[in-house]
């Protein structure tokens, strides 16, 4: 046994020797890329360390949810990627002997405390950036693994590269890599052959999109002629002399030689300096490459980010099942069910987003918002709200709230800044929980983007509160 992250070893051993005391284990996870793959990293561990379990998601653990699971017969329950945010709850559920909880999560933790909660902000580390629910949850199956167990045979270190997909998926990279205790895990997975680092371009799609859609989609670092620009597009790589098509199919970024690669990133870049994109925004252009060297080339799969949006357009609509299956290594059915939920996913995505910029943002003293009402599923108006931030038209300086409809008598709110705002102190997580309580909600997460449950009608009177509290956090 070895634990990559030494704060947290201790913790992940007293946990770790609670679970192998359970009879049976109820693992309860989040349904969004880092939740999917907690779970799944959870559950091998516990199927390599022989500890019987079922695996429960949920789209938000509130009192509701936590009631449900305390009505069940699991004596210990293993919460990842959230419970931290609930363990007031958690903790009175605990007192009155309903199930004994071991937590492996990386969200703002409510005001009580636990034996078995294993979480990054409890040893100094940052949450939102240095340590994901998967990266907690794979510090957890280090230390479930056998002490018997001879290294390369049941060591679980093959599971990092779940952990970095989840890393990945919770926008943990800061300026262009992943960072702390996330690194790690990345250097485990490369002992072990399973990740792959490089320096490469850092734009998305690189192992499945067509390379003129590459270009043409990436809009992070905004270059004009390119970016948002078909023909632009196809001009620029007629221009440096790269042959588009290969045996009637487009070439993809990976298809690409070494020798190809490097040609288009330097004009991309030297097209980004001629044009004044300031030099500290074409730096963003290159970052650290996450590959999984086992899975196939141009398939989703190989690629962490690619990977981590094939399993939220799996879980956000209700089918974690698939994405859990996929994380398992599934790659028949559930790898093609996925797929299908993809192509839904993506063309959601971007009628949301497209619906965004005509319509606009309201625009407070400290904040901007929108209501997309039943427009946008409220599963996946978080991933909206951060796509809106810096998106043509909508104020990257200024913290944006995304409403959409949840239920009857409920609306989901996602909150979005940038690591620029967190560094002058905004912290989200305490708007969004603040402002939803003043209006009879509730909510967390992390200081750079956090959601909340508030109850229909309240928008307006959440928005003042929200507005006065980051005011407060800016000033
Ligand atoms: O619940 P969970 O922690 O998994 O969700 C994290 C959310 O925060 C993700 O949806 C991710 O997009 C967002 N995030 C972000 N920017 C960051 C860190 C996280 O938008 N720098
Ligand atoms: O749902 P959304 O993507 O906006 O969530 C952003 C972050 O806030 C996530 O980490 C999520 O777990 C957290 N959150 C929360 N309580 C809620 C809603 C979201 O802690 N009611
Ligand atoms: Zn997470």
């Amino acid at each position: 046994m070895s634990v990559p992250v030494p704060e947290l070893s201790e913790r992940a051993t007293a946990c770790a020797d609670r679970l192998r005391d359970a009879d049976e284990v109820l693992l309860a996870s989040h349904i969004d890329a880092d939740g999917l793959t907690s779970a799944a990293i959870a559950s091998s561990a516990l199927s390599r360390a022989g500890i019987p379990f079922e695996t429960v998601f949920s789209k938000q653990l509130d009192a509701e949810e936590i009631a449900s699971i305390a009505a069940t017969e699991y004596e210990t329950v293993l919460f990842t990627d959230f419970g931290s945010g609930q363990l007031d709850i958690i903790a009175e559920h605990e007192s009155a002997g309903d199930f004994t909880p071991v937590i492996a999560d990386h969200h703002q933790p409510a005001d009580a405390d636990t034996e078995f909660h294993l979480n990054p902000l409890l040893f100094g580390l940052d949450g939102s950036s240095e340590l994901s629910g998967a990266g907690a949850s794979y510090v957890l199956a280090r230390a479930l693994e056998s002490e018997s167990a001879d290294a390369g045979n049941l060591d679980n270190r093959d599971l990092a590269a779940l952990a970095v997909v989840g890393a990945v998926g919770d926008m943990q990279i800061s300026d262009g890599e992943l960072v702390g205790a996330n690194m790690g895990i990345v250097e485990e997975g490369i002992e072990v052959g399973v990740v792959e680092t490089g320096t490469d371009l850092a734009l998305y799609g690189k192992q499945t999109r067509p390379l003129p859609k590459l270009l043409e989609y990436a809009t992070d670092v905004y270059i004009p002629g390119i970016s948002n620009n078909k023909n632009g597009v196809l001009r620029f790589l007629d221009g440096v002399g790269i042959d588009l098509m290969e045996d009637g199919d487009w070439r993809r970024w990976v298809d690409l030689t070494d020798e190809e690669r490097q040609t288009v990133a330097s004009a991309l870049v030297k097209r980004a300096m001629r044009k004044g994109v300031p030099a500290k925004k074409i730096e963003g252009l290159v970052g650290t490459s996450y590959t999984l060297v086992s899975e196939p080339k141009g398939t989703e799969l190989r690629d962490v980010s690619e990977f981590s949006t094939l399993l939220n357009a799996t879980a956000r609509y209700e089918r974690a099942d698939v994405g859990l299956a996929v994380c398992l290594g599934d790659r028949g059915d559930a790898l093609e069910r996925a797929r299908t939920l993809l192509t839904n996913h993506r063309r959601n995505l971007s009628e949301a987003i497209s619906w965004v910029q005509t319509t606009g943002v309201t625009t407070e003293e400290n904040v901007q918002w929108f209501h997309a009402e039943d427009r946008v599923r409220e599963t996946i108006v978080g991933i909206v709200a951060g796509m809106a931030v810096g998106a043509k038209g909508i104020d990257r300086g200024t913290p944006i709230f995304a409403f959409a409809e949840k239920n009857e008598a409920e609306v989901k709110v996602s909150g979005r800044g940038t690591p620029g705002l967190t560094r002058k102190g905004l912290d989200l997580s305490v708007v969004m929980k603040e402002s939803s309580r003043a209006v009879g909600g509730d909510g967390g997460g992390h200081d750079v983007a956090a959601g909340a449950t508030v109850p229909k009608g309240k928008e307006s009177a959440f928005i003042e509160r929200a507005d006065e509290i980051v005011g407060e956090q800016l000033g």
